[in-house]
C-alpha cells in the first residue's frame, strides 16, 4: 500500500515541478505581450501573477486564454477580441510554442501587418480583422506559410496584392475585405487549393478582372468579390467552382453574359448574387440544379429575354430579385406558388401574365414589387390569403376587376401601392390591416365611398385615392389619422372637407373634385350659416389655421408639386432605402413597423414626430419623421445627412442613419434618456441646480461653437429651443433637430419654423428676421 502510494507522489511532485517552470514561463510570455499593449478597460486585469498560483496552470484561466487539456498546459489560443486593445502586437506571443490561434478583431491595434508574428510557428489563424492596420500588404506575406486562417478584412490596408501571397498554400480562409487595396489581382489564385473563403470585397480601388485561376478552386464554398472594382465577364472556368455556395459579385462592373454551362455546374449553390453589374444577355437555365438555392439576384443589369419556367423547380427558393432588367415575356407562374418564397421583386421589366390564385401557397411571402411591368388580370384572392405579406406593389400594369375583399388581411400588411392599373369596383372595407402605412390605389376606375374603416388604420401616414372615380365624402374620422399625405383630388367627392385636413400637415390634395366645399376651397359649404357658437369657433379656427398655416401649406404644396415634378425621372419609387452610419442590425421594415402610438414620443414639434425604439439588442433610438419634400436625390440627400452625421461633439446628439422613401424621412438619433430642457422647464414643481443650469448653458454654448465655427463645413443650427436641447441622466445637454434646413430644402424649412412660430412667439437665433410675424405676446 505504501509503496503504491509512494510512486504516484513522486510522479505527480515531478510533473508538479514541470508544469511550475513551463507555468511560470507560459504566464510570464502572457505579461509580456500583455505589456506591449494598451488596455483602458482592464479587459486584461485577470491576467496577473497569482501569489498562491493554485491551480498550477492558473494563467489557463485568464481572460481570452485557452490552454491545451492536459499538461505542461500549454496556451493553444487567445482570443481577446473587442476588448478595446491597442499599442504593439509584440512577437513575444510566439514564445508561446503551441499557440495555433490568435484572434485580436475588432481593436484599436493602429500599425502595419504585424509580419513578426510570423515567428509563431504553430500559429494556424491569425484574426486582426477590424482594427486600423495600415500600410500595404508586403512580400514578406509569405512567411506566414503555415496559416489556414488570415483575416485582415476591414483595416486600411492598401496597394497591389503581392505575388508571394501565392506561397501560403495551406490557406483555408482568405479574407481581405473592406480595405484600400488597389489594382490588379495577381494571377496567383490558383495556388490556394485548399481554400474555403475568400473574400476580397469592399476595395473600391481594385481594378481588375475575374482571373481565370479562381475557376480552380474546387474546395471554394465562398467567394465574395462585391462591392469593389471588378470589370469584364464572368470566366467561362467557374463551372470548375462544384463546392461553390454562396457567389457574390454585386456591384462592380461586369459585362457580358451570364453563362448556362457554368450555372448549370454549380450544383451546390445557395446564393447567387450578380445585381448591380452591366451584364447583358438571357436568363441561363439551370438555376435549379442546385437544390438548396435560396436567393437569386440578378437585378440591375441589362438582361433581357424570358425567364425560364423552369424556376418553379427551386424549391428552396426565398428571394428572386430580377428587378430594373429588360426581361419580357410571361412571367414565370410556378414561381408565385414556391413553398418558401418570401421576397419577389420583378418591377422595372416588360413581363406579362397574372398572378395565379394559387399565391395562396406561397405561406412565407413577404414582399412582392412588380410595378412598371403589364402585369393583367385580377389582384387574386389567394393573395389575402397570405398571413405573412407585408408590402405589395404592382402599379404601373394593367390589373383590372375588382380589389378582393380580403385583399389587406394580412396582419402585417405595411404597404399596398395598386396605382396606375385598371381596377374597378369599390375600394373594400380594410379592417385587417391594422399596421398599414401607405396606401396608393390612384389613377384605376374604382367607384363608390372612400371606406370608413380607413380611418381607423392608426398608422396610415399616406393615402393616395386621385384620379378614380369615388363619390360622397372625405370622412370627418380622416381627423384623428396622423396622415402625412393625403390625396383624393380628381374624384367626384362631395361635401365638407375636415378642417384638421387642410391645417399643415397632412399635405392635402382636393382639387377636381367639384362638390368638395369648405375652408381652403374655392367653394364654401352652403350649410354655413350656423349658430352662434359654431361661428366663433369658425372665426377663430380662421384666425389662427388660415393666417397661420394657409402659407405654410401653400409652401408645402409647391414643394410637394416640386418633389412629384421631380421625381418623374427617378426610378424605384416608393422604395426604402436606409443609410446606416453605426451597425444597427435592423432593417427599415422593423423601425417602420415600431413606430406606432406607444412609441411616439412627446409632441414632436413641427418638424414632425419622434419614435422612440429598441434594437434587437436593447438599445434605445430615436426616430425623427420628416416628410421629404423631394428637394434632394438619394445621393445627395445621403452626403447631406452624412454631414450632419460626421458631427462628433459631446454636445451634439449622434445622428446613426436614415432612411427614406419618397415620401418620408426617418432620421435615427441616439436615445437620449432625460428627455428635453423644455420638458424639465415646464415640469410644474420644476427647480434645478445652478450647478446643473450652469452646466447645461456651457454645454450648449459649447455645442454650438462646434457646429457654427470648429466643425467642416460650418453648420447653422437654425433652430435652437429649449425643445431641441437634451439632457443625459446628469444634465449634460445635448443639442438636436440642428441644420434641418439641410435635410428638407430652405423653402420647407421656413415653412415649418413659421407656423411654429405662430404658436410660439419664440424665434430661434438662427432664423431670419424678415420671416418673423407680428407677434404680440
Ligand atoms: C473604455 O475605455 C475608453 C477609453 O478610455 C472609455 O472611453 C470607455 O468609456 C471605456 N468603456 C468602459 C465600458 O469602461
Ligand atoms: C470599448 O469602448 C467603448 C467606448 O469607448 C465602450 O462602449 C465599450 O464598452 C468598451 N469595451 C469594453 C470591452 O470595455
Ligand atoms: C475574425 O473575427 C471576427 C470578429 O469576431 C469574426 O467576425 C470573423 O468571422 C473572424 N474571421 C474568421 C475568418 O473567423
Ligand atoms: C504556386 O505554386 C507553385 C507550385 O506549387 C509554386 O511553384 C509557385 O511558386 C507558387 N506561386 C507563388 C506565387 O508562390
Ligand atoms: C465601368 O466600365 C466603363 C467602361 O468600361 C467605365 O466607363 C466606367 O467608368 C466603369 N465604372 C466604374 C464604376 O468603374
Ligand atoms: C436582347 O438584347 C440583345 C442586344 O443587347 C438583342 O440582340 C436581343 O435581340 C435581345 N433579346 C430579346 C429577347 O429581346
Ligand atoms: C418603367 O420601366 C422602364 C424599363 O422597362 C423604364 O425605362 C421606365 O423608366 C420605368 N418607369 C418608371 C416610372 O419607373
Ligand atoms: C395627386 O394626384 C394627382 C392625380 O393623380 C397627381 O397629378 C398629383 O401629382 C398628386 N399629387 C401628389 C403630391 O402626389
Ligand atoms: C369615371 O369618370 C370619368 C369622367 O368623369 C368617366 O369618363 C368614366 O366613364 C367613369 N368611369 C367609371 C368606371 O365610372
Ligand atoms: C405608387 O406607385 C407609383 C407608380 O409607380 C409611384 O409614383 C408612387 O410614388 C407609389 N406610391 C407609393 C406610396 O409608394
Amino acid at each position: 500500500m505504501a509503496a503504491t502510494r509512494t510512486f504516484p507522489l513522486f510522479l505527480s511532485a515531478a510533473l508538479h515541478v514541470f508544469v511550475l517552470c513551463s507555468a511560470s514561463s507560459e504566464a510570464d510570455t502572457l505579461l509580456s505581450f500583455k505589456s506591449s499593449i494598451e488596455d483602458p478597460n482592464h479587459s486584461l486585469s485577470t491576467w496577473s501573477h497569482s501569489s498562491s498560483p493554485s491551480p498550477a496552470h492558473y494563467y489557463c484561466n485568464w481572460a481570452g486564454v485557452s490552454c491545451t487539456a492536459n499538461p505542461p498546459f500549454q496556451v493553444t489560443a487567445l482570443n481577446l477580441q473587442a476588448l478595446n486593445l491597442s499599442g504593439e502586437i509584440s512577437a513575444s506571443v510566439c514564445e508561446l510554442r503551441s499557440l495555433s490561434y490568435l484572434n485580436l478583431a475588432d481593436n484599436l491595434f493602429n500599425q502595419p501587418i504585424p509580419l513578426e508574428l510570423s515567428l509563431c510557428t504553430s500559429l494556424e489563424t491569425l484574426n486582426l480583422s477590424n482594427n486600423l492596420i495600415w500600410g500595404t500588404v508586403p512580400d514578406q506575406i509569405a512567411l506566414f506559410s503555415s496559416l489556414k486562417v488570415l483575416d485582415l478584412s476591414r483595416n486600411h490596408i492598401e496597394g497591389k496584392i503581392p505575388d508571394s501571397i501565392g506561397a501560403l498554400k495551406d490557406l483555408q480562409v482568405l479574407n481581405l475585405g473592406s480595405n484600400l487595396l488597389s489594382g490588379n489581382v495577381p494571377p496567383i489564385f490558383g495556388n490556394f487549393t485548399e481554400l474555403v473563403v475568400l473574400d476580397l470585397s469592399e476595395n473600391a480601388y481594385l481594378a481588375s478582372e475575374i482571373l481565370g485561376d479562381f475557376g480552380k478552386l474546387v474546395r471554394l464554398e465562398q467567394l465574395l468579390l462585391q462591392r469593389s472594382g471588378f470589370h469584364g465577364g464572368i470566366p467561362d472556368s467557374f463551372a470548375g467552382l462544384q463546392s461553390l455556395a454562396i457567389l457574390d459579385l454585386s456591384q462592380n462592373n461586369l459585362t457580358g453574359g451570364i453563362s448556362q454551362t457554368v450555372v448549370a455546374s454549380l450544383k451546390n449553390l445557395v446564393s447567387f448574387d450578380v445585381s448591380q453589374n452591366r451584364l447583358a444577355g438571357s436568363f441561363p437555365d439551370g438555376f435549379c440544379g442546385a437544390k438548396g438555392l435560396i436567393e437569386l439576384s440578378l437585378h440591375t443589369n441589362l438582361l433581357n429575354g424570358s425567364v425560364p419556367e423552369s424556376i418553379h423547380e427551386c424549391l428552396n427558393l426565398e428571394k428572386f430579385q430580377i428587378q430594373n432588367n429588360d426581361f419580357s415575356g410571361e412571367f414565370p407562374s410556378g414561381l408565385w406558388s414556391l413553398p418558401k418564397i418570401k421576397v419577389v421583386r420583378a418591377e422595372n421589366n416588360r413581363f406579362s401574365g397574372d398572378i395565379p390564385d394559387s399565391v395562396s401557397m406561397a405561406t412565407k411571402l413577404e414582399q412582392v414589387q412588380i410595378d412598371n411591368n403589364s402585369f393583367t388580370g385580377k389582384i387574386p384572392k389567394g393573395l389575402g390569403l397570405v398571413k405573412s405579406l407585408y408590402r405589395f406593389s404592382g402599379s404601373l400594369n394593367k390589373f383590372e376587376g375588382e380589389i378582393p375583399p380580403n385583399f389587406c388581411d394580412s396582419p402585417v400588411m405595411s404597404i399596398v401601392n395598386l396605382s396606375h392599373n385598371a381596377l374597378s369596383g369599390q375600394i373594400p372595407e380594410l379592417t385587417k390591416c391594422r399596421r398599414l402605412v401607405s396606401l396608393a390605389l390612384a389613377d384605376n376606375s374604382l367607384t363608390g365611398e372612400i371606406p370608413l374603416s380607413l380611418a381607423d388604420l392608426s398608422v396610415l401616414t399616406y393615402l393616395d385615392l386621385s384620379a378614380n372615380n369615388l363619390t360622397g365624402p372625405i370622412p370627418q374620422q380622416f381627423q384623428n389619422l396622423k396622415l402625412a399625405l393625403l390625396n383624393v383630388s380628381f374624384n367626384q367627392l362631395s361635401g365638407r372637407v375636415p378642417y384638421a385636413l387642410v391645417s399643415g400637415l397632412p399635405a392635402s390634395f382636393l382639387q377636381g373634385n367639384l362638390g368638395l366645399c369648405g375652408p381652403g376651397l374655392s367653394t364654401p359649404c352652403l350649410d354655413d350659416q350656423p349658430s352662434r357658437h359654431k361661428t366663433r369657433i369658425t372665426t377663430l379656427t380662421y384666425a389662427l389655421i388660415s393666417v397661420a398655416f394657409g402659407v405654410g401649406v401653400l409652401i408645402v404644396a409647391a414643394g410637394f408639386f416640386v418633389y412629384h415634378k421631380s421625381s418623374k425621372q427617378k426610378q424605384q419609387r416608393g422604395v426604402w432605402r436606409s443609410v446606416f452610419f453605426y451597425p444597427l442590425r435592423v432593417t427599415e421594415q422593423d423601425l417602420i413597423m415600431g413606430m406606432d402610438e406607444k412609441t411616439a414620443a412627446g409632441g414632436g414639434g413641427a418638424f414632425g414626430r419622434v419614435y422612440v425604439l429598441s434594437l434587437p439588442s436593447g438599445e434605445l433610438i430615436a426616430v425623427k419623421k420628416l416628410v421629404n419634400f423631394g428637394i434632394h436625390s438619394s445621393k445627395a440627400l445621403k452626403s447631406e445627412i452624412k454631414t450632419l452625421a460626421k458631427t462628433r461633439h459631446k454636445s451634439i446628439a449622434k445622428i446613426l442613419g436614415f432612411f427614406h422613401s419618397d415620401e418620408s424621412i426617418f432620421v435615427i438619433y441616439e436615445f437620449v434618456p432625460g428627455g428635453s430642457l423644455a420638458d424639465l422647464l415646464f415640469r410644474p414643481n420644476f427647480q434645478l441646480q445652478w450647478s446643473f443650469r450652469f452646466r447645461i448653458a456651457i454645454g450648449v454654448a459649447q455645442g454650438l461653437a462646434y457646429l457654427h465655427k470648429d466643425y467642416v463645413p460650418r453648420l447653422l443650427h437654425r433652430n435652437v429651443k429649449s425643445s431641441n436641447i437634451l439632457l443625459d441622466t446628469e444634465f449634460n445637454p445635448k443639442l438636436t433637430d440642428f441644420a434641418l434646413d439641410q435635410v428638407v430644402g430652405e423653402a420647407a424649412f421656413q415653412t415649418i419654423v413659421v407656423s411654429e412660430l405662430a404658436s410660439s412667439c419664440y424665434s430661434a437665433p438662427g432664423f431670419l428676421r424678415s420671416f418673423l410675424p407680428k407677434c404680440s405676446c
